[in-house]
């Protein structure tokens, strides 16, 4: 039997290779790591899946195919769960899991493996997208199910198969971190009430030892997705590392919330997301210019849907594609240009521009120059009020209040 497993180097994963081999009759082991821009050393990770009994241990490099066919989507549909999560870890499953499969069938591979838990939602975005893509692959999820239910069981087994246990007081927390963002749950941020301990962060700094002063950036957009800086074109990868590397000095993109999971439980999740932070606002600024007032908000509703979608780990779904076709239609004029405040902690619009703006300022102006017919307005009015005009007549002539009020506890 052959395995394909996501490797991350750590603990669990390590654990997974000498387990699946020992459990399902010494299978072949292949180990796979994605480049997602999570800044660790991926060839000592790659070693390590080999010296830790991996028949073959593959790296790639996902870093574009990331940014441009999940996370630019992401930004086009203002995809951020529940209004807040950015998603780095739900766009990311579902990229891995199809490298997993496109791996297992290059190798004829019988099974597929993930290191996830069985309370958390990465393990659903792995495996719809493994039965979505490879419906004939067996799907094993050894977490849910070995016997290695504790930290101290775990590091006697790695210890007994000679896999290098971090012997550095490790902190507490699990961590997910790629170009997208970062995510950071456990120790004593369960408890809801207390504060993100200082060093729980990775990417930001704390607010008050940012700079002084401030610095302004301008992003710029072709047909929704981020193209440039400060005017000069820019890649993805480069934009990306720019702007957390920028954001997290300011200690912009600190997000501490509690989310309800696929799976029933709600859950406290701390994330930093300086870089997504920066591009959603940007994003959103020049659509507020571009796009029209219906367009603007009934995307605001499909941009939930799109969200939603993304988290329960539906993206190889038809749903998904049809949406993203509406989305990708609705950026047609999203160009122009978003300039940005940043300072300590915050990050502020200062100005937007684009060649598709519907904002007319002679229309607009209170001053010289109105282009606006405030006339038509009387008309407009009749016509619009009209409706309720009716109701309050009819609610009077039936002896009916004419509307409510609160229904507890208003002052009379
Ligand atoms: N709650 C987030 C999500 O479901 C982040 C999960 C992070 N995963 C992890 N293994 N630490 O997308």
């Amino acid at each position: 039997m052959k395995i394909v497993t996501a490797y991350s180097g750590g603990l669990d994963t390590s654990c997974m290779i000498p387990w699946l081999s020992e459990n399902f009759g010494g299978a072949e082991i292949i180990a796979f790591t994605g480049d997602l821009g999570q800044g660790e050393d991926l060839s000592a990770i790659r070693q390590k899946a080999l010296n830790t009994g991996a028949a073959m241990a593959v790296v790639e490099d996902l870093r574009e195919e990331f940014i441009e066919e999940y996370i630019w989507p992401a930004v086009m549909a203002s995809a951020v769960y529940e209004g807040m999560y950015p998603m780095h870890t739900s766009l990311g499953r579902p990229l891995l899991a199809k490298k997993l499969v496109e791996v297992a069938l290059a190798e004829g591979a019988d099974a597929v493996a993930h290191g996830c838990t069985g309370k958390g939602n990465d393990q659903v975005r792995f495996e719809v997208t493994f039965q979505s893509l490879a419906p004939h692959l067996r799907i094993i999820a050894p977490l849910r199910t070995w016997e290695l239910t504790t930290r101290e069981s775990e590091v006697e087994y790695a210890v007994e198969r000679g896999i290098p246990v971090p012997v550095t007081l490790e902190k507490p927390y699990s961590i997910d971190q790629n170009i997208w963002g970062c995510a950071i749950e456990c120790g004593e941020m369960e408890d809801l009430w207390t504060e993100p301990p200082e060093d729980a962060w990775i990417m930001t700094k704390d607010p008050s030892h940012a700079p002084k002063g401030s610095v302004e950036l301008i992003i710029g957009f072709d047909q929704g997705i981020p193209v440039s800086l400060d005017g000069r074109p820019m890649s993805g990868v480069k934009l990306l590392e720019y702007l957390n590397d920028l954001g997290g000095t300011f200690g912009v993109g600190r997000i501490d919330m509690v989310e309800n999971r696929v799976v029933g439980l709600k859950s406290r999740e701390v994330y930093e997301a300086p870089a997504a932070t920066l591009i959603h606002m940007a994003h959103t600024e020049l659509e507020r210019i571009t796009l029209d007032r219906v367009t603007f908000n009934y995307k605001r509703k499909v941009s939930q849907d799109f969200a939603n979608l993304i988290y329960d780990g539906l993206w190889f779904s038809p749903l998904r594609e049809a949406l993203q076709a509406f989305v990708e239609e609705s950026q047609r004029t999203v160009t122009g240009e978003v300039r940005i405040r940043v300072s300590a902690g915050s990050a502020r619009i200062t100005g937007r521009r684009s060649p598709f703006s519907l904002y007319d300022e002679g229309l607009a102006t209170y001053s010289a120059g109105d282009t606006f017919d405030r006339t038509t307005a009387d008309g407009f009015l009749k016509l619009y009020g009209l409706p309720y005009k009716t109701v309050a007549q009819i609610r009077r002539s039936a002896g009916q209040p004419e509307f409510a009020r609160r229904k507890n506890g208003a002052a009379k």
